[in-house]
């Protein structure tokens, strides 16, 4: 379990001075939502076109401040780092994850729906490119013969499934899954509420809501160990880990729902209630090596990225292989800069928290 020195209290300091700033006449003017696509009609697929280079945006006049997108990215960006060069030296950022070793704690994050080349759809650009760098793979929502396509890559992946009405087809895709020897599976708790009082419906299929004794059962159906993702509160955390959860993805799935807190505002208070029984994973606008540094250093196992990469599907594998060890190699130099010779080692009293 990492040592996490930067104390609760900091971080209530942290979300005054926030809140502050939000107060600067200028910034409060309304802006659009950046949030993902709900309620997607059947077949609907994500082009790269429909995001090109996509960077969340920061703080600036006509920001909407209930965009989650937006106060993540700000959130980000407020939090700089002290260097410790003497007896620092190269860092490796080999990383161990349910008995695999992988070269990155990068992981490409749980899409769906993507077109990717004219000769490969999105998700099997994606999966040889995490298996080009030895990252974790993990996908989201699509039918078993996509995750055929997919682990035929060979790369190790997480199979995220949706939070269906009904649990029998949660079960059915859990076996499935464990059967094609994925290395974890999980559902995506956030996505069961369609944001205007009702259930959610994605892509023409029913979502319920999930209570606990549900996961419980989930995890006793796996063989594999069972992630919940879109976790953002101590409260689901608990609850997690009391069911028996292998590990959470902490998320607010792209701003789903609007004022979300930054998955990292409230890492370091899950790191400490979850007690390293379960990993802790980070999602939500880690476009750089230097924005996994910040959540791994807060207290976070891995992170995963999904729209930083995808403008870069349709060059095809090479380029996301690229782009993620670009990131990587951030990754490790910062690790160096700041005295981290290796993931276990990584120390939240580095990270300074500033106002922008
Ligand atoms: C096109 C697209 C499809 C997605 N599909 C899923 C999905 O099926 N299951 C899931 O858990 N998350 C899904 N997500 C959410 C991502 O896993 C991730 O939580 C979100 O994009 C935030 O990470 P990012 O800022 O790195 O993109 C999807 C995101 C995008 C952009």
């Amino acid at each position: 379990m990492k040592e996490n020195k930067l104390s609760r209290r900091s971080f209530v300091r942290m979300s005054t001075a926030s809140v502050a700033a939000l107060s600067i006449p200028g910034l409060l003017s309304a802006g659009p939502m950046s949030g993902l696509p709900t309620d997607q009609p059947a077949g609907q697929r994500f082009l790269p076109d429909m995001m090109p280079a996509w960077q969340p945006r920061t703080v600036t006049p006509g920001w909407d401040p209930g965009d989650s997108d937006s106060f993540t990215r700000y959130f980000f960006d407020s939090l700089m780092l002290e260097t410790r060069y003497l007896d620092s030296d190269l860092a490796t950022t080999r990383f161990r994850l349910f008995d695999e070793t992988f070269d990155s704690p990068i992981m490409t994050a749980a899409l769906s729906h993507l077109r990717g080349t004219d000769e490969e759809s999105g998700l099997v650009v994606y999966s040889k490119a995490a298996k080009a760098v030895n990252a974790v793979n993990w996908i989201g929502m699509g039918p078993d013969e996509e995750l055929d396509e997919v682990v035929a890559t060979g790369a190790k992946t997480i199979r995220i499934i949706k939070p269906y009405e009904d649990n029998d087809e949660v079960i059915k895709k859990i076996k499935y899954s464990a059967k094609k020897k994925c290395l974890a599976v999980g559902m995506d708790i956030d996505h069961s509420f369609n944001g205007r009082g009702g259930y959610d419906i994605v892509m023409g299929e029913k979502m319920k809501p999930k209570t606990t004794s549900d996961i419980k059962k989930f995890v006793k159906a796996s063989k594999l160990p069972f992630i919940v993702k879109g976790v953002l509160s101590v409260s689901d955390a608990v609850k997690c880990m009391e069911a028996g959860v292998a590990g959470i993805m902490l998320s607010h799935h792209g701003g789903r729902v609007k004022y979300s807190i930054p998955p990292l505002l409230v890492l370091e208070r899950i790191a400490d209630a979850v007690g390293g029984k379960m990993k802790i994973f980070v999602d939500c606008g880690v476009v750089s090596g230097m924005d996994a540094y910040k959540c791994l250093a807060l207290g976070a196992d891995a992170v995963g990225v999904g729209r930083h990469l995808i403008p870069l599907l349709k060059e095809g594998p090479d380029k996301v292989a690229e782009r993620l060890r670009e990131m990587n190699n951030e990754l490790a130099g910062v690790m160096s800069a700041t005295g981290v010779r290796s993931l276990d080692k990584m120390d939240p009293s580095v990270i300074y928290r500033t106002v922008l």
